[in-house]
Formats: C-alpha cells, sequence, structure tokens
C-alpha cells in the first residue's frame, strides 16, 4: 500500500508501524486520516511520537476513525467525557502481575454485543518501563494447523466482564456495589463466534482472550476448559508480537478486533494513559471451511498459500470463498 500523506515505518514483520510527517493537532486533509485508517488496517497497530494531542485534538482522532464511545468503567479527564484515565499508583512493583487488570493478553470491551474497533491511547505521566505489547490475532489464526481450525470452526464462546476477579473487583472500588449490580444488568454475558472475520479487512481472528472470554460453549467441560486455556497461551508467542515503549506524547492506535494487548507490569512510578475508544459493531463468525473445501478440492496450493504474503492470503480466500 502506498502513503502520500504520512510517513510508513514498519516495527514487526507481522503487527505494527510507526508513523511520521504528521501533526496530530493540526490535520486540515481528510485524506490524512483516511491513510492513518488504512495503514491500521495495513498494520494492527501504529505508533506515533512527540505528539502533545490536546483533548478536542483527540477526540476529533477517534472521530476521523468512527464514533468516540464513553467506556464502561474507566473514570474521565473532567474536560471530555471520552477521554479515559488510565492510571496505576506509585509503589505497585510487590502487585502480583495480573492485578492491574491490563497486564493481562486482552481486547477491550469483549463483553459487549458490538466490542470496539479502535483505542488511540497517550502516554501522559510515564515511568520507566511501562511497555505495551500487542500481538496480531490474524497471524496467530493463519498459524494454527489445519485440524485445530476445523475443530474451532463454528465453536462459540461466552463473554463475561464480571466473570473476571481483576475486573470484578475494579468496577466495585470504582463504582461501589449499587455500581457493580447496575453494571451486571446492563452488561451481562455475551456469545461471540471463537474466529471471527474483521468487520473491514474480511481477516480470520481468533477472538478468544483471557480477562473476557470466560468459557467455550458446545464442549464437554473439561475439554472446554483444556482448549481455552491453550488459546489463552497464544497471544504470548513473540514471533507475532510488537513491543512499544513509551514517552510522554507517544500515541498507539490500535485495532481492538485484529490485535490483543497487554500493559507490562514493571514498573514503581505513577504510571498515567489517556485513551478514546472508537465504537464498533458485533463481529461474525469466520468460515473455516470455505477455505478447506477449496483446498481438500486442490483449487489452492497450501504450501505456496503459507508462503504468500497476509494480503495475498486474503485475496486468494477470497477468490474462492465464491
Ligand atoms: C489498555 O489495556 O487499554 C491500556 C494499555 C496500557 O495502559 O498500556
Amino acid at each position: 500500500m502506498a502513503y502520500q500523506h504520512i510517513q510508513i515505518t514498519r516495527e514487526q514483520p507481522n503487527i505494527g508501524a510507526t508513523i511520521s510527517g504528521v501533526d496530530l493537532n493540526r490535520v486540515s486533509n481528510p485524506a490524512v486520516y483516511e491513510e492513518i485508517r488504512q495503514a491500521l488496517m495495513e498494520f494492527g497497530v501504529v505508533f506515533f511520537r512527540d505528539q502533545p494531542l490536546t483533548p478536542d485534538a483527540h477526540v476529533a482522532l477517534a472521530a476521523a476513525l468512527g464514533s468516540p464511545e464513553v467506556h464502561e468503567f474507566f473514570p474521565a479527564v473532567k474536560t471530555n467525557k471520552e477521554i479515559s484515565i488510565i492510571s496505576v499508583p506509585a509503589n505497585t512493583e510487590n502487585k502480583p502481575v495480573g492485578e492491574n487488570g491490563t497486564d493481562r493478553w486482552h481486547a477491550d470491551v469483549t463483553f459487549r454485543e458490538d466490542p470496539s474497533f479502535a483505542s488511540i491511547l497517550r502516554g501522559v505521566d510515564v515511568p520507566f518501563g511501562g511497555d505495551t505489547m500487542w500481538v496480531n490475532m490474524n497471524a496467530v489464526y493463519n498459524n494454527l494447523p489445519d485440524k485445530m481450525k476445523q475443530l474451532l470452526e463454528g465453536l462459540e464462546a461466552e463473554h463475561d466482564a464480571l466473570g473476571d476477579d481483576a475486573v470484578r473487583n475494579f468496577v466495585l472500588k470504582n463504582q461501589g456495589p449499587e455500581g457493580l449490580a447496575e453494571f451486571a444488568k446492563r452488561r451481562p454475558p455475551k456469545v461471540h463466534p471463537v474466529v471471527i472475520s474483521h468487520p473491514i479487512t474480511g481477516k480470520p481472528i481468533l477472538y478468544v482472550n483471557s480477562v473476557f472470554t470466560q468459557r467455550l460453549l458446545g464442549l464437554p467441560d473439561d475439554l472446554a476448559k483444556l482448549l481455552l486455556h491453550w488459546l489463552y497461551e497464544l497471544p504470548k508467542i513473540p514471533e507475532y508480537q510488537v513491543r512499544f515503549k513509551w514517552e510522554p506524547n507517544s500515541i498507539a492506535i490500535w485495532d481492538n478486533f485484529v490485535t490483543q494487548h497487554y500493559a507490562v507490569n514493571d514498573y514503581k512510578d505513577y504510571r498515567e494513559m489517556q485513551r478514546v475508544v472508537v465504537s464498533g459493531m458485533k463481529p461474525t463468525e469466520y468460515a473455516y471451511s470455505q477455505l478447506s473445501n477449496a483446498t481438500q478440492a486442490g483449487f489452492i496450493d497450501s504450501q505456496a498459500m503459507q508462503s504468500a504474503s497476509a494480503s495475498d492470503q486474503d485475496a486468494i480466500r477470497k477468490l474462492f470463498a465464491g
């Protein structure tokens, strides 16, 4: 993909790019936003440096990608309800990893019928440490063995925010028992396919995360638990990841369908990030058997497929899906 209004530097073979040559506080040409959106689709997560975004520019960037939304449980800055504060107090270095809530692999708000499409995170108070990592769940899926793809086809999973102890405790601490009861009523568990099609690119995505996905449905309980825990491990494979070192006014925008992320919990000073989220849609199932039928019928050379680029693989899949 050629870009005319922004410069792209790829970060890792499977995910991530840094965008330069743009001042996000002064975007007057909509083509700039359109190219940022295209880069997001191509690389899954995009980074910017030295962008002292005003609150209005932060929300405007989100509005250029879709509809900014108000977050379920993070507090907001005083001036804009769409800008959530994600902060961790100082001196929590003895807290076990996993207890910040964001220091586990997850995609945001998958407990909703319509999980968000993108998030825009800005480094505000950046300690030594506290990097964020992202993983490309399309690459994870593509590299599963065919037999596993067959097993996952048609499977569904239950996503439930309050089924997770760290999230439940966070909501309880910030919103009290009544807030927790109200949240439970407003956000009952939701079911999503285990493998979804990306709503824009159509890419297959393994859509199971270790914070919000609580149960696989339709399998014997013991097998469902084993398989779910095996799936939780897959985002940890380094080949599909990128790791970002924050500076004040660094920005990361991620595609919340194709990626999961993990805020590394290795710092002891106060850490504050501000985030605006762009609303999404209900994910739909990816039909693997359309590809495997074509493969079985000899239409697709599966070895050649594996060595093709991700975008070529998608184009070939789409061709044979018809
Ligand atoms: C998040 O999980 O959305 C926040 C990531 C971070 O704080 O680095």
